[in-house]
C-alpha cells in the first residue's frame, strides 16, 4: 500500500506552492523552522573551496548559501520541480551550483571520496532505504568528511499540529502516509510518505554505516535567522517546550 505513493509527483506536485508560500532564504544554511542557523551553529564552519553535496535540496537554498560561502555546492533532489527551481534560483542569486534529480538512495553519480561535507535539511525522513542511502553518504565521503543533517525531531512527529497532545506513539515506527493539507483551499494536495525513527536507531543506523556521531543538537527556537517562518505548524511557544528539530554531525573515520 505505502510503495504506491509516488513521492515524486507529490514533491512535483507541491513545489510550486510551497516555493511560493514560503520564499525561503537563500542567504542562509538552515536547519529547520525557528531553528538556529549554520551560521549560529557552525557545525561545519568554514565552507570555502569545499565539496559539500546536499541531499534532499528542495528549492537550493542551502547549497546556495554554501555556494555563496565559497563552497563549490551541488544538490540533489528527486523532485524535477524542485530542481528546476533550484536552477532559475541559483541564475538569478548569479551563483553557480550545480543540481540534479535523482533518487538519494543511490549515490552512483557521484565519485567515491569526492565530498568534504554531505548535507540535508529536512528530507532524510522521507527516505526509505536509508540503510542504502547512509551506505552511499559514508562511500562519497573523503576520509575526516562529515555528513549534518536535520530531521523533526522524533518527538515533535508525536504531536498535533495545534496543540501538545500526543496523537502518535513515539515507539510507532511503521511508514507515515498523509495528506500535506496546506494547499488544499486552492484544490491542491499530495499524499506524501515519511518515516518515524527513534533517536537510537539513528544512532544505530549512522553506526552501522559507518559514520562515528560527534554531535546531536536539540536546539531552542530562535527569533530570527533560521531563514524560514512556518508559525502555523511550528509555533516558537510550542518549541519551547519540545525541540521541533534535530540535527546530526557524524564523521566518515
Ligand atoms: C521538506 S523538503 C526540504 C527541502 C530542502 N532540504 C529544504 O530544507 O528546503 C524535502 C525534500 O526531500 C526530497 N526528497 C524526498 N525523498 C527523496 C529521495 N528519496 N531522494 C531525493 N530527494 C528526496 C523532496 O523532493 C523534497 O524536495
Amino acid at each position: 500500500m505505502t510503495d504506491e505513493i509516488n513521492m515524486r509527483e507529490s514533491w512535483n506536485l507541491i513545489s510550486p506552492h510551497y516555493q511560493k508560500k514560503h520564499q525561503i532564504s537563500a542567504d542562509f544554511v538552515h536547519y529547520g523552522p525557528h531553528c538556529p542557523n549554520e551560521d549560529q551553529l557552525q557545525l561545519i564552519g568554514d565552507v570555502r573551496g569545499k565539496h559539500i553535496l546536499e541531499i534532499g535540496c528542495g528549492g537550493g537554498q542551502c547549497s546556495i548559501a554554501f555556494a555563496k560561502r565559497g563552497a563549490i555546492a551541488a544538490g540533489i533532489d528527486l523532485s524535477d520541480a524542485q530542481i528546476e527551481f533550484a536552477r532559475k534560483s541559483a541564475q538569478k542569486e548569479g551563483v553557480e551550483a550545480t543540481f540534479s534529480q535523482g533518487n538519494i538512495e543511490d549515490l552512483s553519480a557521484v565519485p567515491d571520496a569526492s565530498q568534504d561535507v554531505v548535507f540535508s535539511a529536512f528530507a532524510l525522513h522521507y527516505v526509505k532505504d536509508i540503510t542504502h542511502c547512509l551506505a552511499e553518504v559514508r562511500r562519497v565521503l573523503v576520509p575526516g568528511g562529515l555528513l549534518v543533517f536535520s530531521l523533526d525531531h522524533p518527538f515533535w512527529d508525536c504531536l498535533a499540529d495545534d496543540s501538545m497532545k500526543i496523537v502518535r506513539s513515539y515507539h510507532n515506527c511503521s511508514p507515515w502516509v498523509w495528506d500535506w493539507g496546506e494547499f488544499k483551499d486552492i484544490g491542491v494536495c499530495a499524499t506524501m510518505r515519511s518515516f518515524h525513527r527513534k533517536v537510537g536507531e539513528w544512532f544505530r543506523l549512522l553506526r552501522e554505516a559507518g559514520l562515528q556521531v560527534l554531535e546531536i543538537l536539540e536546539p531552542e527556537p530562535v527569533e530570527s535567522g533560521s531563514g524560514q517562518d512556518w508559525s502555523n505548524y511550528y509555533s516558537p511557544q510550542r518549541q519551547r517546550m519540545v525541540p521541533a528539530n534535530i540535527i546530526w554531525k557524524a564523521r566518515k573515520p
